[in-house]
């Protein structure tokens, strides 16, 4: 019998969520705990990602952002940094055919720029590849924060209005975006807003993760570290997922 199967009966399909966004935390405290270097944690915490990817294709759940690097990540020490775009370089290496066959498309959110020149290549080539024939997205948000999101996508409208060559005074144009219009400048312009945002390791915050997108989404902690966040974890989530009553403001 395939793992999950009984646990899944009790899975409503029609009440799952379409994207589930997660902040994946405590690798280091993972790997600290044993008295192993933090970035152990972070490799075991990337081993996770495949069983997970499947999981999500098996519930037929469409969208997963994951947070793997923060604007705010710079602060670490340069070594780590190193040590996690090499692992996300790995990561490609050796899973870019597994993505292809299961039908996994991989995008990116975030400013990559800054990012070691092999491994944005690497990146953009996932991005290509995968880009056609997909039943599950992974966005991997990196070097991603919302602030610098939602500033970048104000100054872009702007800039994107001022250039256009209507008769219409500027003012007025500006006056006029939409919510549905401004969202069009944002990395996820894509994908559908997130219904469920998992935080792992304990931390009750959300550290400038897709503050826009998440405006109505329903929030899980959980104390369990990243690396040992099982699809059985996963399956709690969506399980409590499914018990909230989401109102979105009306009665
Ligand atoms: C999260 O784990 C992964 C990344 C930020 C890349 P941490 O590295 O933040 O783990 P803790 O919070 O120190 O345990
Ligand atoms: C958030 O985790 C960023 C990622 C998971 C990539 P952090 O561990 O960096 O967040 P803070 O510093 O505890 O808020
Ligand atoms: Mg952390």
């Amino acid at each position: 019998m395939p793992e999950h199967s009984l646990s899944l009966q009790s899975l409503a399909p029609e009440k799952l969520p379409r994207h589930v966004a997660i902040i994946l935390d405590g690798n280091g405290r993972w790997a600290t705990s044993r008295g192993l270097p933090r970035i152990e944690g972070h490799r075991k915490g990337a081993e996770r990602l495949l069983d997970l990817f499947e999981f999500f294709l098996s519930l037929n759940i469409p969208y997963l952002s994951l947070y793997v690097f923060s604007t705010e990540n710079w602060k670490r020490p340069r070594h780590e940094i190193d040590a996690l775009f090499q692992l996300l370089s790995f990561f490609i290496d050796e899973n870019l055919k597994i993505l292809k066959k299961n039908r996994i498309r991989m995008i990116v959110s975030g400013d990559i720029s800054p990012l070691p020149a092999a491994i944005q290549n690497k990146l953009n080539g996932a991005i290509v590849e995968t880009a056609k024939d997909y039943l599950l997205t992974v966005n991997l948000c990196l070097n991603y924060g919302s602030r610098a999101e939602i500033l970048r996508a104000a100054k872009d409208a702007i800039l994107f209005i001022q250039k256009g060559q209507t008769g219409q005074d500027l003012t007025d144009r500006i006056e006029s975006i939409s919510e549905s219009q401004f969202e069009q400048y944002l990395y996820t312009k894509d994908l559908p807003d997130v219904d469920l945002l998992i935080r792992t390791a304990g931390e009750q915050r959300l550290s400038n993760y897709l503050l826009w997108q998440s405006a109505y989404a329903e929030l899980f902690f959980t104390p369990v570290l990243w690396p040992d966040f099982s699809n059985d974890d996963m399956f709690q989530a969506l399980l409590d997922y499914q018990r909230r009553i989401r109102k979105f403001g009306s009665i």
